[in-house]
């Protein structure tokens, strides 16, 4: 059973098709070819004896708008079919799902296991505010199962990762991760933002929880932001409770944002997976480039479980310049044309930063070093222009 029933949609139609339909009633209010835009905070009831129905049936329909509106439904439904979930929960941002997730399910003396590649904003939610609640966090070296099995005890609640990570695109083996997991007993949550649905669908390896930033490529446009978490729905009751208390779920105008830009994400993801692979080639083989971290490169340290995971290896590239200190590295960030300085990835506009500018600005160099970030580090995310001109931008910001 599934919360994403589209009986009109062939069985077995690919992702294409479920990308632009699935989750979706065929005859919609007004006759629309389009979800509508509820602009509702509470939705009414016809008489009381309607509203004792609803209370005591647990009916489904729309109650007050911090449980949800139908188009959030819609779009929910669509996020779970693409990734092969029984039931996806909406939150307001790619961290409101992480911060869902654990806050659902923890409890003062649990504790968490994390590779310490997660976004830095998981790794400091997890550290410093479940900290302040009384659970412990181990963070233990990227893709190093043994040292994860060696930080779990009997206070372990919770296996966290992403895969690809960034911005070292390092590769989760899925199979490793979910048997350590079971082993112990132990839940996993896997975090593929950067693969997408299109390109890794951690639920088929086992996996209990996945949650994405659809801020990212699943909207694909820079212009709303959005979290999800996706997985059984028993195993993801705690977290909808919750967000009816806390309210922290996406609005009706950014639910449609989302479901507009699910409509060509099939479409996108080609493009971007193309851009990414073509891209990464031209940066190894430039001169002035010391090394690129892509997981369809067989320099990767991971190329061979990104072989066996990833269906595409997406549009997030980070490279390294040769020879340059933050200054010089920053006068190829600059001189580029087409990629647009910012942080984010996933929308159709390229973007370009530098870490130790963006996320990493407050850390010391010491801290950066822990983590792998350098002064001459680029992060490129590879946006739906086409991979020719984005070339000759970068060898013309190079050669510069
Ligand atoms: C891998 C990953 N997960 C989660 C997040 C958080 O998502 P949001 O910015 O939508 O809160 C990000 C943001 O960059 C991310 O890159």
């Amino acid at each position: 059973m599934t919360d994403h029933p589209t009986p009109f949609l062939p069985p077995g139609v690919g992702f294409s098709p479920q990308a632009v339909h699935a989750g979706e009633a065929r005859q919609k209010p007004g006759n629309a070819i389009t979800d509508a835009i509820f602009c509702a905070a509470t939705y009414t009831f016809a008489d009381t004896r309607e509203a004792i129905e609803f209370v005591e049936q647990n009916l489904p329909r729309e109650e007050y708008a911090r449980y949800g509106n139908p188009t959030q439904k819609v779009a929910e439904a669509k996020l779970a079919a693409l990734d092969g979930g029984e039931t996806a929960v909406l939150y307001s941002s790619g961290m409101s799902a992480v911060a869902g997730l654990l806050l659902a399910k923890l409890r003062a003396g649990d504790e968490v296991v994390l590779f310490d590649e997660c976004y830095h904003r998981t790794r400091q939610f997890c550290t410093e505010c479940l900290g302040r609640f009384g659970c412990a966090t181990h963070k233990v070296p990227a893709c190093d199962y043994e040292a994860m099995e060696a930080a779990i005890n009997d206070r372990t609640r919770l296996l966290i990762s992403e895969s690809p990570t960034n911005p070292h695109l390092s590769v989760v083996d899925l199979e490793q991760f979910v048997a350590l997991g079971r082993k112990y007993g132990i839940e996993t949550m896997v975090d593929p933002t950067l693969a997408t649905p299109m390109n890794l669908r951690p639920l088929d390896y086992g996996v209990d929880y996945v949650v994405h930033s659809v801020t990212k490529y699943l909207a694909g446009h820079n212009d709303m932001m959005g979290g999800v978490v996706i997985g059984s729905a028993e195993k993801l009751q705690s977290l909808r409770d919750l967000r009816g208390v806390v309210g922290n779920l996406t609005g009706p105008h950014s639910d449609y944002l989302l479901l507009r830009g699910l409509k060509t994400f099939e479409l996108r993801m080609r493009r971007h997976n193309e851009n990414g692979m073509a891209v990464a080639e031209f940066l190894e083989g430039h001169p002035r480039v010391e090394k690129v971290y892509y997981p369809g490169l067989p320099s990767h340290r991971d190329y061979g479980v990104a072989l066996r995971y990833l269906r595409g290896f997406g549009g997030l590239i980070t490279f390294l310049v040769k020879d340059a200190d933050a200054t010089a590295t920053a006068r190829v960030v600059d001189a580029v044309r087409l990629p647009r300085i910012g942080p984010s990835l996933g929308g159709v506009e390229s973007l370009i930063e530098q870490p130790i500018v963006m996320s990493y600005h407050s850390h010391t160099p010491e801290q950066r070093r822990a983590v792998g970030i350098s002064d001459n580090m680029i992060r490129l995310a590879c946006g739906v222009e086409n991979a020719e001109d984005l070339i000759a931008d970068l060898r013309q910001a190079l050669d510069a």
